[in-house]
Protein backbone atom coordinates (compact mmCIF):
# COMPACT_ATOMS: atom_id res chain seq x y z
CA UNK A 1 0.00 0.00 0.00
CA UNK A 2 2.88 2.32 1.05
CA UNK A 3 5.07 1.55 -2.05
CA UNK A 4 5.77 4.54 -4.33
CA UNK A 5 5.04 6.84 -1.55
CA UNK A 6 7.75 8.68 0.40
CA UNK A 7 7.88 10.30 3.79
CA UNK A 8 8.45 14.11 3.88
CA UNK A 9 10.31 15.78 6.34
CA UNK A 10 8.89 19.11 7.83
CA UNK A 11 10.74 22.43 8.21
CA UNK A 12 8.85 23.43 11.17
CA UNK A 13 9.13 20.66 13.84
CA UNK A 14 7.29 18.90 16.44
CA UNK A 15 9.78 20.34 18.66
CA UNK A 16 9.15 23.45 17.41
CA UNK A 17 5.29 23.68 17.52
CA UNK A 18 5.11 22.62 20.64
CA UNK A 19 7.71 25.11 21.97
CA UNK A 20 5.73 27.53 20.32
CA UNK A 21 2.65 26.48 22.49
CA UNK A 22 4.50 25.57 25.58
CA UNK A 23 2.85 22.46 26.41
CA UNK A 24 3.74 18.55 25.90
CA UNK A 25 1.03 17.17 23.59
CA UNK A 26 -0.89 14.03 24.11
CA UNK A 27 -4.23 12.58 23.81
CA UNK A 28 -6.99 12.04 26.35
CA UNK A 29 -8.80 9.05 25.71
CA UNK A 30 -12.39 9.43 27.52
CA UNK A 31 -13.66 5.64 27.37
CA UNK A 32 -17.16 4.83 28.36
CA UNK A 33 -20.64 3.57 28.25
CA UNK A 34 -23.14 6.04 26.26
CA UNK A 35 -24.35 8.75 28.58
CA UNK A 36 -21.38 7.81 30.91
CA UNK A 37 -20.19 11.46 30.91
CA UNK A 38 -17.34 11.46 27.90
CA UNK A 39 -18.19 13.99 26.24
CA UNK A 40 -19.65 16.41 29.43
CA UNK A 41 -16.74 15.58 31.46
CA UNK A 42 -14.40 15.98 28.10
CA UNK A 43 -15.36 19.60 27.66
CA UNK A 44 -15.58 20.32 31.72
CA UNK A 45 -11.69 19.58 31.03
CA UNK A 46 -10.80 21.58 27.42
CA UNK A 47 -12.70 24.38 29.29
CA UNK A 48 -10.04 23.95 32.25
CA UNK A 49 -7.41 23.81 29.38
CA UNK A 50 -8.44 26.96 27.28
CA UNK A 51 -8.57 28.74 30.35
CA UNK A 52 -5.18 27.77 31.08
CA UNK A 53 -3.43 29.17 28.26
CA UNK A 54 -3.61 25.47 26.47
CA UNK A 55 -4.10 24.48 22.53
CA UNK A 56 -6.36 21.40 22.23
CA UNK A 57 -9.14 19.87 20.24
CA UNK A 58 -11.74 17.65 21.11
CA UNK A 59 -12.53 15.11 18.73
CA UNK A 60 -16.64 13.81 19.81
CA UNK A 61 -18.16 10.55 18.54
CA UNK A 62 -21.68 11.94 17.14
CA UNK A 63 -19.80 14.68 15.45
CA UNK A 64 -17.01 12.62 13.88
CA UNK A 65 -20.17 10.16 12.85
CA UNK A 66 -21.76 12.83 10.88
CA UNK A 67 -18.95 13.86 8.93
CA UNK A 68 -14.93 11.31 8.91
CA UNK A 69 -17.08 8.71 9.68
CA UNK A 70 -20.54 8.53 8.18
CA UNK A 71 -20.32 5.76 6.38
CA UNK A 72 -19.77 3.71 9.17
CA UNK A 73 -22.45 1.43 11.58
CA UNK A 74 -21.97 -0.01 14.63
CA UNK A 75 -21.21 -3.13 13.73
CA UNK A 76 -18.48 -4.90 15.33
CA UNK A 77 -15.79 -4.11 12.06
CA UNK A 78 -17.18 -0.77 11.52
CA UNK A 79 -16.85 0.48 15.54
CA UNK A 80 -12.70 -1.03 14.48
CA UNK A 81 -12.32 1.22 11.85
CA UNK A 82 -13.93 3.84 13.08
CA UNK A 83 -11.28 4.13 16.48
CA UNK A 84 -8.50 3.18 13.85
CA UNK A 85 -9.56 6.49 11.87
CA UNK A 86 -9.61 8.57 14.99
CA UNK A 87 -6.69 7.03 16.64
CA UNK A 88 -4.61 8.49 13.27
CA UNK A 89 -6.26 12.04 13.52
CA UNK A 90 -5.70 11.97 17.13
CA UNK A 91 -1.92 11.06 15.84
CA UNK A 92 -1.85 14.08 13.65
CA UNK A 93 -3.00 16.67 15.90
CA UNK A 94 -1.22 15.51 18.89
CA UNK A 95 2.01 15.71 16.18
CA UNK A 96 0.72 19.48 15.55
CA UNK A 97 1.51 20.09 18.98
CA UNK A 98 -2.66 19.67 20.21
CA UNK A 99 -3.56 18.38 23.52
CA UNK A 100 -6.25 15.88 21.81
CA UNK A 101 -9.64 14.85 23.77
CA UNK A 102 -11.61 12.49 22.49
CA UNK A 103 -14.48 10.60 23.16
CA UNK A 104 -15.54 7.64 21.85
CA UNK A 105 -16.99 4.73 23.60
CA UNK A 106 -14.18 2.50 22.32
CA UNK A 107 -15.19 -0.33 23.12
CA UNK A 108 -13.13 -3.17 22.17
CA UNK A 109 -9.54 -2.97 24.66
CA UNK A 110 -7.70 -4.52 21.39
CA UNK A 111 -8.60 -1.27 19.45
CA UNK A 112 -7.78 1.26 22.31
CA UNK A 113 -4.30 -0.43 22.75
CA UNK A 114 -3.71 -0.43 18.85
CA UNK A 115 -4.35 4.12 19.02
CA UNK A 116 -2.10 4.00 22.16
CA UNK A 117 0.86 1.56 20.36
CA UNK A 118 0.41 4.41 17.88
CA UNK A 119 1.47 6.91 20.40
CA UNK A 120 5.14 7.49 22.59
CA UNK A 121 5.08 6.26 26.22
CA UNK A 122 2.72 7.88 28.23
CA UNK A 123 1.60 10.04 25.52
CA UNK A 124 -1.53 8.08 25.73
CA UNK A 125 -3.60 8.98 28.61
CA UNK A 126 -6.65 6.09 28.62
CA UNK A 127 -9.42 7.93 31.08
CA UNK A 128 -12.19 5.13 31.54
CA UNK A 129 -15.31 7.38 32.46
CA UNK A 130 -16.96 4.43 35.08
CA UNK A 131 -20.69 4.96 35.33
CA UNK A 132 -22.38 1.47 35.58
CA UNK A 133 -24.80 0.72 32.98
CA UNK A 134 -27.58 0.74 34.82
CA UNK A 135 -27.26 4.95 35.67
CA UNK A 136 -26.57 5.49 32.12
CA UNK A 137 -30.15 3.56 31.59
CA UNK A 138 -31.72 5.64 33.90
CA UNK A 139 -30.42 9.02 32.39
CA UNK A 140 -30.77 7.83 28.89
CA UNK A 141 -30.29 11.07 27.56
CA UNK A 142 -30.82 10.65 23.64
CA UNK A 143 -33.62 8.13 24.66
CA UNK A 144 -31.34 5.14 22.76
CA UNK A 145 -31.69 2.42 25.67
CA UNK A 146 -35.51 3.01 25.67
CA UNK A 147 -34.96 2.67 21.87
CA UNK A 148 -32.26 -0.46 22.05
CA UNK A 149 -34.25 -2.36 24.79
CA UNK A 150 -37.57 -2.11 22.32
CA UNK A 151 -35.18 -3.69 18.94
CA UNK A 152 -35.65 0.04 17.29
CA UNK A 153 -31.66 0.16 17.78
CA UNK A 154 -29.79 -3.05 17.31
CA UNK A 155 -26.23 -3.54 18.76
CA UNK A 156 -26.46 -1.60 21.55
CA UNK A 157 -23.50 -1.26 23.63
CA UNK A 158 -24.02 -2.87 27.17
CA UNK A 159 -26.67 -4.35 25.70
CA UNK A 160 -26.60 -6.36 22.88
CA UNK A 161 -23.10 -5.48 21.67
CA UNK A 162 -20.15 -5.63 24.42
CA UNK A 163 -18.23 -2.68 26.19
CA UNK A 164 -14.45 -3.98 27.28
CA UNK A 165 -14.07 -2.11 30.62
CA UNK A 166 -10.09 -0.73 31.04
CA UNK A 167 -8.51 -2.77 33.37
CA UNK A 168 -5.29 -0.70 34.05
CA UNK A 169 -6.60 3.01 32.85
CA UNK A 170 -4.22 5.81 33.17
CA UNK A 171 -7.02 7.60 34.71
CA UNK A 172 -9.94 5.56 36.47
CA UNK A 173 -13.09 8.28 36.96
CA UNK A 174 -15.62 6.75 39.16
CA UNK A 175 -18.45 9.36 38.48
CA UNK A 176 -21.10 8.35 40.52
CA UNK A 177 -21.67 11.01 43.64
CA UNK A 178 -18.65 13.32 41.88
CA UNK A 179 -19.91 16.77 40.08
CA UNK A 180 -18.45 17.25 36.65
CA UNK A 181 -15.64 19.87 37.77
CA UNK A 182 -14.02 17.45 40.37
CA UNK A 183 -14.21 14.77 37.45
CA UNK A 184 -12.59 17.29 35.28
CA UNK A 185 -10.76 18.41 38.01
CA UNK A 186 -8.87 14.60 38.45
CA UNK A 187 -8.35 15.05 34.71
CA UNK A 188 -5.94 17.94 34.79
CA UNK A 189 -4.09 17.14 37.88
CA UNK A 190 -2.89 14.47 35.70
CA UNK A 191 -1.81 16.52 33.43
CA UNK A 192 -0.10 18.68 35.45
CA UNK A 193 1.46 16.30 37.60
CA UNK A 194 3.02 15.04 34.48
CA UNK A 195 4.25 17.82 33.08
CA UNK A 196 2.28 18.44 30.12
CA UNK A 197 0.66 21.42 31.15
CA UNK A 198 1.80 23.69 33.87
S1 LIG B 1 -17.90 3.41 19.01
O1 LIG B 1 -18.42 2.19 19.66
O2 LIG B 1 -16.70 3.91 19.70
O3 LIG B 1 -17.65 3.18 17.59
O4 LIG B 1 -19.06 4.49 19.17
P1 LIG B 1 -18.96 6.09 19.00
O5 LIG B 1 -18.33 6.46 17.71
O6 LIG B 1 -18.37 6.66 20.24
O7 LIG B 1 -20.48 6.54 18.89
C1 LIG B 1 -21.29 6.43 20.02
C2 LIG B 1 -22.52 7.34 19.89
O8 LIG B 1 -23.39 6.87 18.87
C3 LIG B 1 -24.74 6.80 19.32
N1 LIG B 1 -25.20 5.43 19.02
C4 LIG B 1 -24.78 4.27 19.56
N2 LIG B 1 -23.95 3.98 20.59
C5 LIG B 1 -23.75 2.67 20.88
N3 LIG B 1 -24.31 1.64 20.24
C6 LIG B 1 -25.19 1.89 19.21
N4 LIG B 1 -25.75 0.87 18.57
C7 LIG B 1 -25.44 3.25 18.85
N5 LIG B 1 -26.22 3.84 17.90
C8 LIG B 1 -26.07 5.15 18.02
C9 LIG B 1 -24.78 7.23 20.75
O9 LIG B 1 -25.33 8.52 20.74
C10 LIG B 1 -23.33 7.30 21.18
O10 LIG B 1 -23.02 8.51 21.84
P2 LIG B 1 -22.56 8.60 23.39
O11 LIG B 1 -22.02 9.99 23.50
O12 LIG B 1 -21.51 7.55 23.63
O13 LIG B 1 -23.80 8.42 24.18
Amino acid sequence: MSENIVWHQHLVSHKDRCEQKNQKPCVLWFTGLSGSGKSTVANAVETLLYENGNHSYLLDGDNVRHGLNKDLTFNDSDRVENIRRIGEVAKLFTDSGLIVLSAFISPFKADRQQVRDLFEKGQFIEVFVDTPLEICEQRDPKGLYKKARSGEIKNFTGLDSPYEKPEKADIHLKTDGKTIEALAQEVINYLRHGAFIK
